[in-house]
């Protein structure tokens, strides 16, 4: 009989006299979980699709994972990807790695896990079989211990990823083992992996409890006794722990007990202070500590409320989100965590407070770093249930494969603070149908079974039933019938997919249940591009089912907030209803960056979006800082469009202003006249003929300045000049700088229409391991060596290797002064 303690409370333990009495043995767990993605080999493409003979191929490249073979392919008109795809193909990889394990680790048991790998991936150990997994997004693991030979002998880990059945995806997808790897190495009796479920069931600001649920695994012949403790570490420091009696777990099984704890003072998780608490917890079997596992937390409570919406910590919170596709533009769809952080900073910087992981589970790193930069999360399972989107995607997949992939999603996600609402899917075909209903049921209890502390929802689109194409239809007299999904009773949250006409009724539509715009706006443009006049509204395509014939011939489109897909709005619209009633809760713009795939309205040469607020290389576009006025603290000023204009042209000016009641606007030194935002205006214009010169503005309250700008003509492009978002970054093989590249007239003023063709070199200890403009026609690859800049700007992205030193980057372009940029690497 297992002897198990369910249940342990204690309430506030001093730490000291637990732990500091605590004859343990130390052992260093620091090679619990380490880094697997070095020196693996990868062949591309190999008619042989057999693992016994593709063993013996010799034509394999050496590489480091995270990696993806896709985006280094040439952007191809007839790729089966389809330019939704990103006009890269996928094909048939695979990838091995020899290993050794060490003597002393034949007692334990090693584990590797893949954090994503896309897609139908099938792994062997020395020729053993351990299984397949098509869902390219989520993360897995196969127990390597029974298979792996100890000591000096070789062990090989082959992985086939098949992603050659195109299309699968509507945007770009990435291919190969695209996420990290790691081998995790624990004694037999351990704590599994996704081992445990940390949840605050009370919180306020004088106190918080502290659950603990905990899955420990026996994988000995015998039953074993251990005590189980949890300290909870704030800033590395212990400020509470508790502790089990000694327990039996019974040979060869999985048993789970619960700990809990009251802490007072707690440092609540917030958006502006996302202070993260570590729970430690450890197996001490005999004096010895034998597992040890951490759990990163945060202590916050929240609701949805029908009236008020989004409240975290008894504050109500706007949530001002952006969805975000998983490509990291010019890196593909290969993560690197710094890559990451760059994207979220930008969007923090721009008062962002909230991701939608459009329509997938994310990189962990990603989870992990909202956490500590404090984002609300919308964690997203599925883009598509039974009834597939493209000819090869995941609803082949569904029927076999759906319930541990969204298990396996909430067991990995569910620690983290960030996350606030789980998505069952986006825009899913049957939410009109019965089955829709019923699939919604099930996924929303498997949701429930594992985690209930958040909500549960779905990007609907529009959650309402209409029986027209219309969605402008007002329901003003009687409430809206609701889809079936929104009606089946499976969803917590009502999550609309645009239909931002009908925000407004949603109380009547939906009186008992709170509102989310999963997905919103859906505006068109290209960073640096003007069309005049600024105030018409362009509807691009004129019907999703339409053909697109219209635009510019190079495929451009103005920055003016003034053009969109017809199921959207333009920014401002949509800003303009969340902002008005409090129990809107909030939304997520489509999108927060360019991605790969996807360029609506147009097709090839395009091959990525135009929907970004931010463009592919991480440009801001203009709209950036409308956002900006909107959201943040800082005082905003920022005039568009640049001053290279045909004297006597009729242009338009705009400025994006807040913390003042007016912007007066000079043109070299005249006054074009004082402009003041009315009613619900976000932005103010001006109207008259170009003439070459200085543009400057300035903000003012009660008669004082607030800020000033300019923008002056640019003359000939004459020069580059080079700027890094760090100059110093990390030895460590994986940190980057992302360096920009500006061409400018001979007295440094940004050539707004530059698109010369730029070189790159490096030297010293490094890479260059991405290029990009923005400019979603351009075809060059983005892992070469020389770009094609967009209105003036380009980036490039270098790479540290595991040594320190310097990185000379050197960028050079006919008729241009070169330039060049020292990165320090330590
Ligand atoms: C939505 C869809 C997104 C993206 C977007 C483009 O309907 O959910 O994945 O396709 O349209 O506007």
């Amino acid at each position: 009989m297992v002897r198990f303690y369910k249940y342990i409370v204690l309430i506030s333990i001093p730490i000291a006299t637990l732990f500091s009495c605590s004859q343990a043995e130390k052992t260093d767990f620091s090679q619990r979980k380490t880094d697997f993605d070095a020196n693996w080999q990868f062949h591309l493409n190999d008619s042989l699709k057999d693992q016994d003979t593709i063993s013996r191929n010799t034509d394999w490249e050496s590489l480091n994972l995270p990696h993806d073979w896709s985006v280094a392919l040439p952007f191809d008109e007839n790729s089966p990807a389809t330019v939704g795809g990103g006009a890269l193909s996928g094909g048939l990889g695979w990838y091995k790695k020899t290993f050794k394990v060490a003597e002393k680790d034949s007692l334990k048991i090693t584990s590797i896990v893949f954090d994503g790998v896309y897609h139908n991936s099938e792994v062997w150990i020395n020729g053993n079989y351990l299984g397949k997994r098509p869902n390219g997004y989520v993360g897995f693991q196969y127990d390597l211990t029974p298979f792996l030979k100890f000591g000096e002998a070789e062990n090989e880990i082959l992985v086939k990823v098949d992603n050659a059945q195109q299309p699968n995806s509507r945007w770009y997808s990435g291919s190969g083992i695209y996420r990290n790897v790691w081998l995790t190495t624990t004694d037999k009796l351990h704590i599994r992996q996704w081992g445990t479920f940390v949840t605050t069931p009370s919180v306020s600001h004088d106190s918080a409890t502290i659950s603990v649920n905990i899955k420990l695994k026996n994988g000995y012949k015998v039953p074993k006794n251990g005590k189980i403790s949890t300290k909870i570490l704030l800033d590395e420091k212990e400020i509470s722990s508790f502790s089990s009696e000694e327990i039996t777990v019974a040979a060869n099984k999985i048993d789970s007990l619960n700990q809990s704890i009251t802490i007072s003072d707690p440092e609540l998780w917030s958006v502006e202070n996302p202070t993260m608490y570590t729970a430690v917890t450890e197996i001490e079997v005999d004096g010895k500590v034998v597992d040890q596992y951490e759990t990163p937390f945060g202590i916050r409570s929240f609701k949805f409320d029908l009236d008020k919406g989004f409240i975290l910590n008894g504050k109500q919170v706007k949530i001002k989100g952006v969805c975000m596709h998983h490509d990291l533009g010019p890196l593909g769809a290969a993560i690197n965590t710094r890559a990451i952080e760059r994207q979220l900073e930008i969007l923090k910087e721009m008062g962002v407070n909230g991701i939608r992981t459009s329509h997938n589970p994310p990189a962990p790193e990603l989870l992990e770093l909202c956490d500590t930069m404090g984002f609300i999360v919308m964690d997203e399972a599925f883009d598509m249930w039974e009834k597939s989107k493209t000819e090869f995607d995941y609803a082949n997949n569904w029927e076999k494969w759906h319930k541990n992939d969204l298990k396996d999603q909430i067991f990995r996600d569910r620690n983290h603070p960030s996350i606030f609402m789980w998505s069952i899917g986006n825009e899913i075909p049957e939410q009109w149908s019965e089955r829709g209903a019923e699939i919604g049921r099930e996924l929303s209890a498997i949701v429930k079974s594992l985690d209930t502390t958040r909500l549960v929802s779905a990007g609907m689109n529009p959650p309402i039933h209409i029986t027209d194409e219309d969605v402008t239809v007002q329901f003003e007299e009687t409430a809206a019938q609701p889809n079936a999904l929104a009606g089946s009773g499976a969803l917590d949250l009502i999550g609309y997919n645009y239909a931002h006409q009908t925000y407004a009724q949603h109380q009547k539509n939906f009186p008992n249940t709170p509102f989310i715009a999963t997905e919103t706006t859906s505006a068109l443009q290209t960073r640096g591009y003007y069309e005049f006049p600024s105030d018409t509204t362009k509807i691009w395509p004129v019907r999703w089912d339409i053909p697109f014939t219209g635009g510019s011939p190079d495929q451009k489109i103005s920055a003016f907030d003034q053009v969109r897909a017809p199921w959207g709005s333009l920014h401002e619209t949509t800003w303009k209803i969340i902002k008005k009633h409090d129990f809107l809760s909030g939304f997520f713009i489509w999108t927060g960056f360019d991605y790969l795939g996807e360029p609506t309205p147009y097709g090839w040469p395009s091959r990525s979006s135009y929907f970004g607020i931010v463009d592919l290389a991480g440009f801001p576009k203009d709209v950036y800082y409308m956002y900006k006025s909107e959201w943040t603290d800082e005082d905003v000023l920022h005039i568009l469009p640049h001053w290279n204009w045909e004297k006597g042209q009729e242009v338009d000016v705009w400025a994006y202003y807040n913390h003042a009641e007016e912007v007066e606007l000079f043109l070299n030194g005249k006054s074009m006249g004082v402009q003041k935002k009315e009613g619900d205006d976000l932005h103010v214009m001006w109207r008259f003929p170009f003439e070459a010169g200085t543009l400057k503005a300035v903000s003012r309250k009660d008669g004082k300045t607030v800020k000033e700008t300019e923008v002056k003509t640019a003359g000939n492009p004459a020069q580059l000049t080079l700027s890094a978002d760090r100059e110093t970054i990390k030895a460590d093989g994986k940190d980057l700088s992302f360096i920009t590249v500006t061409i400018t007239d001979e007295n440094g003023v940004l050539a707004p229409k530059a698109d010369n063709n730029i070189q790159f070199s490096l030297e010293g200890n490094g890479e260059i391991v991405g290029v990009a403009s923005g400019d979603p026609t351009n075809h060059q690859s983005f892992k070469g060596k020389e770009h094609q800049a967009l209105s003036g700007k380009c980036l490039v992205i270098v790479q540290t290797i595991q040594e320190a030193g310097t990185l000379v980057l050197t960028a050079s372009s006919s008729g241009l002064k070169e330039a060049s940029i020292t990165i320090i690497s330590e």
